[in-house]
Formats: structure tokens, sequence, C-alpha cells
């Protein structure tokens, strides 16, 4: 079976797992404050804030921005779920943007239209792991009085020109999930370089505590703590940190081996009618988190199917939120052609580190003769 995916883990990370539960320290210490400093050193912010995961990252990212009940967010539909719920967990209404047609990604110039008075924040979604266009969505955000907060789920790595992903939007919320490049198991991060929002998020992650059981404990300090803020668990453990940390230096090996691939499927499929590869602008570098392409007049069920049957995963490229059961009912009336063909007509390839050239030919062979 080729899989959508493999992690990229072994021994190194087992070993700091086991390091990790061993110390008698497992949740929120100072491993989790190193995988914070490994980050937030990477992408060039001056905080990195663990979360349990980037969906509570968003969600806390969000209440920083000030967004709460009445607001409206603008987002694109054409994401994974977690982007529009962690809207309406923080109390708003997701106000839903069509994409551009080559980069999947929010179209900026369709974001003007959908201000509102009520709008506080836009979310970007870096698709797949190519960075929206940030510079474009800020310069709307600054012009309206707008925070953006920047779901780079799948992204880390990513670079918009001279911009890295992590350092250009005022929250950056990114991904641990096993689908990502690096893995945690589970885990979030969210990368700021505002030091009260900074302070805030840190509270509210561990139940609006005024400080840390880290804090407490190194200082020695017998003061007892505060909840000003209504906070939550979302806190990240100390194995999460530990693997994560080993993580963060494979990264640029991984990101490098997603590339090459990436290529090598372009060249794989170059000059064929019935299908389109990735579209990367120029000077961006996209972190692959799977290999998309669009079906043009193919039938993606059959050629799914038929991949299976060979033991080749694949998955719909992206789910357009709006047409999902919980959003449809809520809010029918959206429409977003862009969207709609994107989430009906792309497809997901396996891409790994570590797969081979004989796997990737296995892939596309049995592509080629599936749209046959
Ligand atoms: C674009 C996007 N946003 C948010 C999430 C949610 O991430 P997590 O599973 O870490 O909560 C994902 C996960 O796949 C994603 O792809």
């Amino acid at each position: 079976m080729i899989p959508i995916t493999k992690p990229c883990v072994g021994e190194e990370e087992a070993r700091a797992a086991a390091e990790a539960v061993l110390s008698g320290w497992l949740s929120q210490g100072q491993r989790v404050q190193a995988f914070e400093h490994a980050v937030a050193g990477y992408v060039g912010a001056k905080h990195a804030v663990a979360t349990s995961n980037c969906t509570t990252a968003l969600h806390l990212a969000l209440l920083a921005a000030g967004v709460g009940a009445g607001d409206e967010v603008i987002c694109p539909s054409f994401s994974f779920i977690a982007t529009a719920n962690a809207v309406v967990h923080a109390g708003a209404t997701p106000v839903f943007v069509d994409i551009d047609r080559r980069t999947y990604n929010i179209d900026p110039g369709l974001i003007e239209a959908a201000i509102t008075p009520r709008t506080k924040a836009i979310i970007p979604v870096d698709q797949i792991g190519l960075a929206a266009d940030i510079p474009a969505v800020a310069a709307i955000a600054r012009k309206h009085g707008l925070r953006v907060v920047e779901d780079a789920a799948p992204s880390l790595g990513a670079t918009a020109g001279e911009g890295r992903v992590g350092a250009m939007s005022d929250f950056t919320c990114f991904s641990f999930h096993p689908r990502k490049s690096i893995t945690s198991g589970e885990g979030g991060m969210i990368t700021t370089n505002d030091d009260r929002a900074a302070e805030y998020l840190r509270c509210v992650r561990s139940h609006g505590a005024s400080s840390s059981d880290l804090a407490r404990h190194t200082s020695g300090t017998t003061d007892i703590e505060e909840y000003r803020e209504l906070g939550y668990n979302y806190r990240m453990t100390d194995i999460q940190g530990a693997v994560g940390t080993v993580q963060m230096g494979r990264l640029e090996g991984i990101l490098e081996a997603r590339g090459t691939l990436a290529r090598r499927y372009d060249a794989l499929f170059a000059g064929d009618p019935r299908l389109e590869t990735p579209f990367v602008p120029e000077g961006y570098r996209h972190t692959y988190q799977s290999y998309c392409v669009r079906l043009n007049g193919q039938d993606r069920a059959a050629i799914m199917a038929s991949l299976a049957a060979k033991g080749i995963a694949s998955r719909r490229g992206v789910m357009a939120i709006h047409l999902e059961p919980w959003y449809r009912e809520r809010w029918p009336d959206v429409s977003l052609p862009e969207t709609e063909a994107a989430t009906a007509n792309t497809l997901l390839l396996p891409l790994y580190a570590g797969m081979t050239e004989a796997e990737q030919d296995e892939v596309a062979d049995a592509l080629r003769a599936a749209l046959a």
C-alpha cells in the first residue's frame, strides 16, 4: 500500500518521548518551551505559543484578535472544516470568500466586497502548504482596521517571496498533526510579534491562570495564581514538546525531500492535457502537504477507486466547508464557483519524505492508466 503520507519519525523521537515521560514533568513544561523557542526562531517571530492542536490555536488567536459574539470573520471555504469551526467557536460568523483558481488560496481581489461593519478579522489559509498572498491580505486588513489570523496548518517552512510564514501576520497558527511536514502526534502553535497578545494566549490556554505551573515551580514562589480571564485547557504535553523539538531538526531535510518529489511529479505529468499540476508563484516555497492535481473533465471517483484497487491511497483535494451539512443548513445561499469547481475536480496524491522513485512511478503510472 502506498499511503497518502507517512510521518518521518524514528528512534530519536521515541527516545525523546521516553525521556519526557521519565523526567516526571509531563505537561506544559520545559520541553514544550524548547519546542516553542525552536519554532519562533525558525520562522523569525518574537513569540510562539504551543497549544493542543491547530484548531485550538485558531480559536485562541481569534480571541486574541478581539473576535467575539456578533462579529464576522472572512475566510475561504476551500479549507479543512477547522478553519470555520474556530470562528464559530469564537462566537462569530464565517463569511466565505472564493479562491484564486490557480493557487487555491483566498482571492484578495474579492475580500473588500465581503467586509461589513461587523468584520473583525481575515483568515487566509495557506492551503496544502502554499502561502496565501499574505502581503495583499495584510494591506486590505490595514486599510480596514482588521486583524489577520493566518491558518498555516500545513505550511511551516513555506515562504512568500521575502516573507516567511509565521512572521507575516498578526497571528499565525500551525498544526503538528501527522499529516503535516513535521508532527508531535497532535499539536499546534501560534506565532506572533505582539507581546501583550502572547501573554494573553499563554494565560488562556491554561485555564486563564495568571502564572504557569512551570513559572511557579522554577521560581519557587509561594504566590497564588489568579484567574482573570475565562480560559481553556489547550495545553501541549511535554511528550509532544520533546517529539516536536526533534522534528524541528528534521524540518529542512523533509521540506527539501518533498520539494524534490513534487518537481519529479511535475516532470512525470508535464504536458498531459488531462490534468493540471500545482501552481507555485515565482519566489514562493510550497511545503506540499500532498501533491494536488486538478482533473480536467475526468471522473474522480472512478480514478480514486482505480488507484485504491492498485493499493494507492488518494484523497479529494480539499473540502468546500459551505457545502458540508452543518454549514449548508445555516448558510444555504453561499455560492462560490471556484471553490465548488476545485473541491469537485482536485485530487491529492501520496507525497512524503522517504517515498521512493519506484513508488512515485507506480502512482504516476496508475494515475495515467486511470485517466486513459
Ligand atoms: C487548513 C487547516 N486548518 C486547520 C487544521 C486543523 O489542524 P489540527 O488537526 O491540528 O487541529 C487543519 C488540519 O488538517 C488544516 O489543514
